[in-house]
């Protein structure tokens, strides 16, 4: 079995940061790889920070096409049939990392930006945090219907066999809430954008959830009638002036996340996602997340 990147999996962190970076000129993109494949994880210093690393779908395709799952390509604008618009801001990687306390994480952050310097800038950053009871900074509990562990790596990770086996492709899309026009409304009403109850996260019946909630959109099936999961691993960002939701995602097949992204906007049907009327996405990427043994492969011979 080829070994998953484990921090897509760690749960209880609480302090994040998300780093993405574009190439120097004049450096090729197996130069990224190689820089990505000599940072380390840094629990052994620091004490249970997690670091997750992935690569444009664009960067595998150059360097190593049998590691880019099937499907995957850089990120293209989403533009639903009123004009709403999922920008792209593809950048070359991305850094997602994670621990228990600011500190750490920043410590860890800088360095690996230090340690990319020669090879690719900060092209974006952003901290996050984890709010109360892993809510989203609308109030509701975002995670509820996460995929258990012991099924989340069939929903994240490809499988054996396939090209980029155990790797996984993430959808990292920043998102601005407008939290005064959101808090505005009756809890009863915010409850109908989301499509669950605000206090214990409970999904409304189905004859009172209206067909523009977030998860009426979100909620998609493969043509068994199989419902199709994704692992998403969100963060609340920002400040008191702008704040909202870095939204991540992993699966195994990047056109689950495209096909929800399709039904927010409301591509196929016009009936754009209520929670897209208080909340703007900033910006837009994937990344495929390469195995340990697959980013492991570019790292020196006498690296261990
Ligand atoms: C402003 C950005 C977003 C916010 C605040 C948000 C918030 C939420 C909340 C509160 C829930 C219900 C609780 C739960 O099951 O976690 C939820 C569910 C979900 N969201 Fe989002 N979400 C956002 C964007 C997205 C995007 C971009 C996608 C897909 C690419 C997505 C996919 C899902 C899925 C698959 C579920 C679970 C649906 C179910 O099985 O019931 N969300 N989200």
């Amino acid at each position: 079995m080829t070994l998953p990147q484990p921090g897509i999996f760690a749960l209880g962190t609480r302090s994040h940061h998300h780093l993405e970076f574009d190439l120097l000129p004049g450096r090729a993109p197996r130069d990224l790889l190689e820089a990505l494949a000599l940072l380390r994880e840094p629990r052994k210093t620091t004490g249970g920070v997690n670091l997750v690393v992935g690569a444009a779908p664009s960067v595998w395709a150059e360097v190593a096409p049998h590691e880019l799952p099937n499907g995957a390509a850089d990120f293209e604008p989403v533009v639903g049939p009123d004009g709403f618009t999922m920008p792209a801001t593809q950048h070359h990687a991305w850094l997602w990392i994670a621990g228990s306390d600011a500190d750490v994480v920043f410590d860890v952050a800088r360095s690996a930006v230090g340690a990319l310097s020669a090879v690719a800038s900060l092209a974006d950053e952003v901290a996050g945090f984890s709010y109360l009871d892993s809510r989203d900074l609308t109030g509701f509990i975002d995670g509820t219907e996460n995929p258990p562990l012991d099924e989340a790596a069939d929903a994240a990770l490809v499988a054996e066999g396939s090209p980029g086996a155990s790797s996984s492709v993430a959808l990292v899309q920043r998102w601005r809430h407008d939290l005064d026009a959101f808090h505005a409304l009756p809890v009863a009403e915010q409850e109908l954008v989301i499509g669950r109850s605000k206090t214990h996260s409970v999904e409304l019946d189905d004859d009172a959830k209206p067909a523009d909630a977030h998860i009426s959109r979100v909620v998609i099936e493969d043509e068994q009638g199989e419902e199709l999961e994704i692992l998403r691993r969100s963060i609340p960002i920002g400040g008191m002036h702008d704040h909202g939701l870095e939204f991540v995602a992993f699966s195994a097949d990047q056109r689950v996340l495209l096909r929800m992204l399709h039904r927010m906007t409301g591509t196929a049907d016009g009936v754009r996602d209520h929670l897209t009327r208080f909340s703007t996405p900033l910006t837009g990427a994937f990344y495929v997340t390469p195995s340990v043994d697959a980013l492991k492969a570019f790292a020196p011979a006498d690296d261990d």
